[in-house]
Parts: C-alpha cells; sequence; structure tokens
C-alpha cells in the first residue's frame, strides 16, 4: 500500500487530497495545526494518522517526525500543502510581519519538512509544493499581495534547488498551482471546486516522473512560467 502525509488537511484544498488519496486506496497520514478542528478529517482517516502540527514550529515538525518514525513510515508521497495569504495588500499597507509570517509558513516550512523527513522518503517519493500561479514573475500583470506573491515564489525557487538535490535519490519535486479554488483562502466566488483542483492534481501526478522534476504546473497540467 503507498503511503503519503500530506499538512494542512482540516479543511479546503488539504482535506480534499486526504479524501481522494483515501478512496484510491492509499495510507493516508494528514496534519492540522489542532486537532479540535480536524473532525472533517477524523471522519475519513483514522483518528491515530491525524498528527498536530504548526509547519511554523520546528519542535512540531521534530516531533512528527518522530511519531512516523516510530511506527516505521516510509512515504511514496509527501504533499507540502499548508499555506497562508497574510494580507491582500498594496506598497501602500504591507507590513513586515506579514511578509516574515508569510515567509515562514509558505517558503521555509516545507524545506524544513523536507529536511526533516528525508530519512523516511523513499526512492521514487514524489514531493509536491502546492504553490500559487501568484508566485510566478512573469505572469504578475497586476502587482499587489506582496507577502503571498513574494513566498510563494520564494517557495518555486525552492523547489527548483530541491530537485537538483534529491535528484540523486530519485526524489522528485515539483510546485502546483491548484487554480482559483473554492476555499476560505480562494473565497465564495472561486470558479474551481476542491473536487476538481484536486482530482486534476492527482491526474497529473500520477503521470509525472523524474525527468518532469523540478516543473511548475497547473491543477489541468499545462506547465507554467516561473
Ligand atoms: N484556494 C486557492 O484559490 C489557492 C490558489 C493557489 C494556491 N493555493 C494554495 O493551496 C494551499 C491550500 O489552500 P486552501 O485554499 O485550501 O486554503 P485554506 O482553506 O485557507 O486552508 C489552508 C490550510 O493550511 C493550514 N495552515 C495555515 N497555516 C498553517 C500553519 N502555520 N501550520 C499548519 N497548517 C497551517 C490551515 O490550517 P488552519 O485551519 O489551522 O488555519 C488549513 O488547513 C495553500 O498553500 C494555498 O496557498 C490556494
Amino acid at each position: 500500500m503507498s503511503t503519503i502525509l500530506i499538512t494542512g488537511a482540516n479543511r479546503g484544498i488539504g482535506l480534499e487530497f486526504a479524501k481522494q488519496f483515501h478512496a484510491e486506496g492509499w495510507k493516508v497520514w494528514a496534519t492540522s495545526r489542532s486537532i479540535s478542528n480536524a473532525g472533517e478529517l477524523i471522519g475519513i482517516i483514522s483518528y491515530e494518522n491525524v498528527i498536530e502540527l504548526d509547519v511554523s514550529q520546528s519542535d512540531q515538525v521534530i516531533a512528527m517526525e518522530n511519531q512516523l518514525r516510530e511506527q516505521n513510515v516510509k512515504l511514496h508521497c509527501l504533499i507540502n500543502n499548508a499555506g497562508v495569504m497574510t494580507d491582500r495588500v498594496g506598497i501602500d499597507k504591507v507590513s513586515q510581519d506579514d511578509m516574515v509570517q508569510a515567509f515562514k509558513v509558505n517558503s521555509a516550512s516545507p524545506v524544513m519538512l523536507v529536511q526533516t523527513l528525508l530519512p523516511m522518503l523513499k526512492s521514487g517519493c514524489k514531493i509536491v509544493n502546492i504553490s500559487s500561479l501568484m508566485g510566478s514573475i512573469t505572469d504578475n500583470s497586476s502587482g499587489g499581495y506582496y507577502s503571498y506573491r513574494m513566498s510563494k515564489a520564494a517557495l518555486n525557487m525552492a523547489v527548483k534547488s530541491m530537485s537538483q538535490d534529491l535528484r540523486r535519490k530519485n526524489i522528485s519535486v515539483f510546485a502546483f498551482h491548484p487554480g482559483w479554488v473554492r476555499t476560505r483562502m480562494g473565497s465564495l466566488i472561486a470558479p474551481v471546486s476542491t473536487k476538481k483542483s484536486v482530482n486534476g492534481m492527482m491526474h497529473i501526478l500520477d503521470q509525472l516522473s523524474m525527468s518532469d522534476t523540478g516543473k511548475f504546473y497547473n491543477f489541468k497540467g499545462e506547465e507554467l512560467p516561473w
């Protein structure tokens, strides 16, 4: 049975990933910042497979690694999904605190998670980082959203570096844009459902191999510009 770990899986895109991978017969480990907010997730996978994790807290990342190692978990896939949009403002309102917080969660945490979990990533493992088209420098024609755009652009750079560093371990690393999705972050007016977005990303993931490592795709399978 293939095994996956998904971060930020108590709601939104992460929850849908947990649902669909579980339905496809994967053993799903999933994290939630607070177990008390993970009711829906616990209704899908068993309580023992839900781990309380704030991805920006290194002590919690280490505790999770201990828990997984004690159970001899080996991962075929890791989805760095947890993310925040700390502001939606322009140059007049952006703050350093918002930028630092976004960078911690969206850019640094996925890298620290990979570093910590590296011994349990199997040869052939695929690491998916949920980025955003808003992190594409080429695509930015409307400005604003400094914290979010900058933190996702930094994540994209991390994807490229990790893809180089992990190539010799036969581990592939990708950045995915899930589309504009109806979640708390995406809002109710977003055109894409979590079901459609995740279904699309899972389909692409299935097709990708080591020869595609270090690339950026949307949920329709189109390669995106950095
Ligand atoms: N929705 C879109 O249109 C869209 C577009 C492009 C990219 N994305 C990306 O897709 C990913 C999922 O977003 P979503 O739309 O599903 O948003 P969401 O509904 O707001 O869910 C975000 C998830 O991330 C978790 N999270 C936030 N900060 C965390 C932290 N410090 N530690 C652990 N978990 C944390 C949240 O946990 P809590 O419930 O505890 O807050 C929640 O589970 C994000 O990386 C986002 O940037 C979304």
